[in-house]
């Protein structure tokens, strides 16, 4: 099939089609599970700030410059670096799909906790998800873990084997609002406990003492992770995108979505810490597994608490499936692009590549948990060096190549073809002046966190 009628074939529909694909690939685990768990670990309120403008500004110029480069080249980014003519840089094509392959495996981990969570939920002993080892014991068995990651692979795989992202993208529309409108319930819930108020106020008011670069680097790279950028998955969506769909409009609409989501689970869970633990600091700084301590005790709390939590669980599902999906979907089309292997065989192999990485990420809270790469578990050492090293190098090479290759009329031209472009002085302030600058000083902080100077 020619590259023309593929894109046209898999074109979406018009602006709402794109804006659900491209929230349903943000709107993940990265809202409702690691943003919160940053907030309360880097500070609260300050992160949250910083988080804002950094979105508002790095993230919108980021996303606009990958998904124009992706629209106006019609390829995914190793594709879209061919077509511009960056036959020296092709590494930044490279880097650029190779970092959603090793998010995934991790992503599946996490998301069989929440399957796990779910039938929990479910089942007859569900008050014992309120104890605070239940947690610990679960992710430090040696089968139960690994279980749970099989099965949520596979539901991935599953859906995408099948083509039926269509289906998907239906059932989104209703679970997004649903998800919404559940984050503020359960927000409001939690926030009017007693003792919460503390914790609106450590999340709500930034508390400008708590700054310190360590804040910038991880608002930063939870930009790029929750917003999907630095990874070729905006180049591809891009292609995607019909000419004459408003570029600027719809990705200030996924930005607001994102942001929205990731604010209300930062008030669901920070305020329940307070509420729950008193604001113990060390539960502030459990990390990944803080939603997985924190919620159950607050549905515990409530009235039919089993259904709510059930109910989380099963939306929380949906949204980390949808983003699941898109990473795993964009490692294979690099590898049917590359190889020319049947879609068939590169979906395989990109299931193979998810259990292989994904094992031990799994175990590293057991069986395994004697490996402390960069002193943290194996799934934060992935996490970390997607995120935190790679993703900058990634957002470099795009940033790059429109300074050198292409030159920032491409860009402009993209995306003034449907929009007026009507940020367009901040855009070409932040991209010719800031943003490499920003990434450099992001870079080098997090090699110096790699090589044991300073701590994750
Ligand atoms: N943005 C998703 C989240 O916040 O959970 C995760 C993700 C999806 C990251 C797709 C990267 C990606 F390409």
């Amino acid at each position: 099939m020619s590259d023309k009628k593929k894109t046209a074939s898999k074109g979406f529909s018009g602006k709402m089609g794109y804006v659900l694909a491209v929230a349903g690939s943000a709107v993940g685990l990265g809202n409702i599970w690691r943003f919160p768990y940053l907030a309360a670990k880097y500070g609260g309120g300050i992160f949250l700030l910083t988080y804002l403008i950094l979105a508002v500004t790095f993230g919108f110029t980021l996303i606009m410059t990958e998904t124009a480069l992706g629209r106006r080249t019609g390829k995914s980014p190793i594709g879209a670096y061919r077509a511009l003519g960056a036959k020296k840089m092709m590494f930044g094509g490279w880097i650029n799909a190779i970092i959603p392959m090793l998010i995934v495996p991790y992503y599946c981990v996490i998301g069989g906790w929440v399957c796990k969570y779910f039938f929990s939920f479910l089942g007859a002993n569900a008050s014992q998800l309120q104890e605070d080892t239940y947690f610990t014991n679960f992710v430090s068995k040696p089968i139960e873990p690994l279980f749970w990651l099989l099965f949520f692979a596979i539901a991935v795989f599953v859906i995408i084997a099948r083509g039926v992202e269509k289906r998907i993208e239906q059932i989104s529309k209703i679970l997004m609002p649903l998800l919404v409108l559940m984050a503020f319930a359960i927000a409001i819930y939690s926030v009017t406990r007693e003792g919460a108020l503390e914790g609106v106020k450590y999340y709500l008011i930034p508390n400008f003492k708590q700054f310190s670069i360590k804040t910038v680097v991880a608002a930063m790279g939870q930009m790029f992770y929750s917003l999907s950028i630095g990874m070729g998955i905006l180049y591809t969506y891009g292609s995607y995108m019909k000419k004459d769909i408003d570029m600027e409009s719809s990705i200030r609409q996924v930005e607001l979505v994102d942001s929205i989501i990731a604010i209300l689970a930062g008030l669901m869970i920070i305020p329940a810490v307070f509420a729950f633990a008193g604001g113990n600091p060390e539960t502030l700084q459990a990390g990944p597994s803080l939603m997985f301590i924190t919620m159950p005790k607050v549905f515990l709390s409530m009235p039919m608490g089993r259904i709510v939590g059930m109910v989380f669980f099963l939306l929380v599902f949906s949204a980390a499936l949808t983003s699941a999906i898109s990473l795993m979907e964009s490692g294979v089309s690099t590898i049917t692009e590359q190889t020319n292997w049947s879609r068939k065989k590169s979906t395989v192999i990109m299931l193979g590549i998810i259990i292989i990485l994904g094992i031990p990420s799994s175990l590293g809270f057991g069986v395994l948990s004697f490996l402390r790469p960069l002193g943290g578990s194996i799934l934060d050492f992935f996490d970390f060096i997607t995120n935190s090293i790679m993703m900058p190098i990634a957002a470099s090479c795009t940033v790059i190549l429109v300074m050198k290759v292409c030159g920032f009329k491409v860009v402009i031209d993209e995306v003034k073809s449907s929009s007026k472009f009507r940020r367009k002085g901040i855009y070409l302030f932040i991209a010719k002046y800031l943003v490499l600058l920003f990434l450099a000083v992001i870079l080098i902080s997090s090699i110096l966190t790699a090589l044991g100077i300073t701590k994750i």
